[in-house]
């Protein structure tokens, strides 16, 4: 198996933490982006997602806390409103996890949990990227 990273995936989503998601949509609206109808509660993660495709992969997802105390509500605290994860779309998350661990990089979680989308994730911690929290997920049917 060769180690190509990050280097054999596609950009899913960027992610943007928002205080009220009405408000945030309107405002993505005004700039042309055309929002799915759904809004997912994830409620492992303490959030409630609105999408909206940017391109035939890429989305914006707007991440809005739902009740207190999930990692979105804290993060809107500590830093305010503002980007908050790149998205990488991987065939297969468990490998990849293993493969960048391998690699030296913290992942926040040792296997990969429940995202929104019915998709499986992972998270490369910001520790070792310069800053940036980078998740890697895979589509998962069911
Ligand atoms: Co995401």
């Amino acid at each position: 198996m060769s180690l190509k990273g990050l280097g054999d995936v596609v950009l899913d989503h960027v992610a943007i933490a928002v205080k009220d998601l009405d408000n945030a949509v309107q405002v993505w609206e005004n700039l042309g982006l055309e929002f799915e109808e759904e809004r997912e509660v994830v409620e492992e993660q303490g959030v409630v997602t609105a999408f909206a495709a940017i391109d035939t992969n890429a989305h914006l997802e707007l991440l809005c806390p739902h009740g207190e105390g999930g990692p979105i509500h804290k993060y809107i605290e500590k830093k305010g409103e503002g980007i908050h994860h790149l998205c990488f779309k991987v065939k297969d998350v468990a490998a990849k996890t293993i493969e960048l661990r391998d690699k030296g990089f913290t992942l926040i979680n040792e296997a990969p949990v429940k995202g929104a989308g019915g998709c499986l994730v992972n998270f490369i911690h910001p520790k070792s990227t310069g800053g940036v929290l980078v998740e890697i997920s895979q589509k998962v049917d069911s």
